[in-house]
């Protein structure tokens, strides 16, 4: 595996509760422990926002902002690789506090584009509590889990889904406002097959990939082999016709569909109806039907393949953001899971309450405690 850019240092500015925090971090694992409501989750939750997006809890901007700040926030990286330094610093100021203009993102001290531009220098992927429910929660979080694993590997999927959900916001206005411009019907239309198609298009290439990389890890792993599908209309037909032929079944799908959507008010067809599908293989059972340990473990496998995936892929392994990581995994799969990411090579922050959940890494990782905004050596 060739040598990570990860992060070096990391500055906050009124981020949560941390008024002002310079950290020096070292590559590879990194643990922070604490109590609850120490501030743990809120550092992963800043290095969440090294990738495009709202972060980790996807969180409005004015929540963000440290309370008694100015409404404003920052915060800044240095990261190191095999190619030098990189600095990326993003935020909102102060009196932007519903973060309009989307938070600015600096590289090496110029604005950027867009902040798609920091996944030329990393990609972050992230397991949190939160997502403990993610095969039994709403369809719509695993879309987001898949959309980001897309992401990952192929920087463009952010923007067809931005375009995607414009052009849909445009097509459910005119719905609701009951309109029969069939010209601007069409105009959307065309727009939604195109960006739609594209998005099930590198959703389906995705899990392609993926699957192929899990066949290819050992089966007896602590972490289950998992069957991973998508349902969705786009997705299915993208396997086996040409993107010209489904754009153009979508669309025809989308000008049928006006009246029953106007009635509902709704767009109700379409790649933002689609689902990740996941069955845990050694059992024969749909993920939801797992118990809790056996869905963390599942979860925690895709993310490692993923991971790997990435890596070979881009040359870039994702920095994981692993929350509470501890909680549900016994002895047993912690220590597999230490020594994966150390395989993995890339940086891996992983939180607890309790550092004692870590101490079979006891000189392989670099060891923080949070303590209420400061952040200091584990002793
Ligand atoms: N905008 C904000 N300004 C100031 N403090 C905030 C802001 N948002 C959240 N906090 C506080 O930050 C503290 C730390 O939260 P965080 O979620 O990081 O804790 P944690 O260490 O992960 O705790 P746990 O172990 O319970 O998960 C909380 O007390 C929370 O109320
Ligand atoms: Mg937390």
């Amino acid at each position: 595996m060739p040598i990570q850019n990860h992060i070096s240092k990391l500055t906050l500015t009124n981020f949560r509760n941390y008024a002002a925090l310079t950290i020096d971090l070292a590559p590879g694992a990194v643990v922070f422990s604490g109590d609850n409501g120490a501030g743990k989750t809120n550092l992963l939750e800043a290095i969440s926002f090294l990738t495009p997006g709202r972060g980790l809890r996807r969180a409005p901007y004015a929540d963000v902002a440290r309370e008694g700040g100015d409404g404003g926030f920052a915060l800044h990286a240095q990261l190191d690789g095999p190619d030098g330094q990189v600095e990326i610093g993003t935020g909102i100021a102060g009196g932007d506090t519903a973060g309009e203009g989307g938070r600015r993102v600096r590289i090496n001290g110029a604005s950027a584009r867009s902040a798609e531009d920091m996944l030329e220098w990393l990609r972050v992927v992230w397991l949190t509590p939160a997502m403990d429910a993610l095969f039994t929660g709403p369809a719509a979080d695993r879309r987001r889990f898949l959309d980001r694993l897309v992401l990952a590997i192929d920087p463009g999927h952010g923007q067809r889904a931005i375009d995607y959900e414009k052009a849909m916001r445009g097509r459910n206005r005119l719905l609701t406002e009951g309109s029969r411009d069939d010209r601007w019907f069409d105009a959307i239309e065309t727009q939604m097959a195109e960006t739609g198609v594209a998005i099930a298009a590198a959703r389906a290439e995705m899990v392609r990939l993926l699957a192929a990389m899990i066949d290819r890890l050992p089966d007896t792993g602590p972490f289950p082999q998992a069957d991973i599908g998508l349902s969705g209309d786009l997705e299915a037909e993208i396997a086996t016709a040409p993107a010209v032929d489904v754009e153009e079944r979508f669309r025809r799908t989308l000008i049928e569909g006006r009246d029953r959507d106007r009635a509902a008010g709704r767009t109700l067809e379409g790649p933002h109806r689609s689902d990740l599908v996941v069955r845990h293989r050694p059992k024969a059972m749909p993920a939801e039907l797992c118990s809790t340990g056996e869905q963390k473990a599942l979860l925690v496998g895709i993310v490692l393949s993923h991971a790997r995936l990435t890596g070979e892929m881009s040359g870039m392994t994702p920095i994981l953001l692993l929350d509470e990581i501890a909680a549900h995994l016994d002895s047993g799969r912690r220590a597999a899971l230490f020594s994966i990411l150390e395989e993995l090579n890339c940086q891996a922050f992983m939180t607890g309450t309790d550092a004692a959940l870590f101490s079979s890494l006891k000189g392989r990782a670099q060891f923080l405690t949070v303590d209420h905004g400061v952040i200091g050596p584990t002793i």
